[in-house]
């Protein structure tokens, strides 16, 4: 045991940006502010095409993720279009995925998916609504690539 509640890993994975344009706002984030780029990947089932960069090139885990649209029907394009482009989710990292979420519903918390579902790289991911959390879209995600 780490001390840490079981199944959380202590760490935030990424931050999710919602973008209108993913080129634009890779020369934001890596040409301007020089964040290194990990690696794109579409994401077919969610219709979003998503940047990972990372918030430390030293080595540490977190990341900035930048989620542009493929459609006009997909949840990030209704958020742009409702709420404009800008800051989406905050994803804490977690060793058990499962635990933390069973945990969270126990305390009451509005979760936006039954069970852990794939996500970018390959990770687990539950969402939180925000109505339980002070208005933060958060995610809990666990194993996969990176
Ligand atoms: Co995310």
């Amino acid at each position: 045991m780490n001390g840490l509640p079981a199944g959380t890993a202590g760490y935030i994975d990424h931050i999710g940006i919602a973008v209108a344009d993913l080129d634009s706002a890779l020369l934001l984030y890596r040409d301007l502010m020089g964040l290194e780029l990990e690696h794109i990947e579409e994401i077919a089932s969610e219709q979003v095409r998503v940047a990972m960069l990372k918030l430390d090139r030293r080595g540490s885990a977190g990341h900035i993720e930048l989620l542009a649209p493929l459609s006009d029907d997909c949840n990030i394009a209704r958020f742009i279009a409702k709420k404009g482009p800008g800051l989406h989710h905050i994803a804490f990292a977690a060793d058990d995925v499962a635990t933390v979420m069973q945990r969270c519903r126990e305390a009451g918390l509005q979760l936006l998916d039954e069970k852990p579902r794939i996500g970018a790289g390959g990770k687990q991911i539950v969402f939180l609504h925000p109505r339980g959390t002070g208005g933060v879209l958060m995610e809990i995600c666990g194993g996969g690539a990176h």
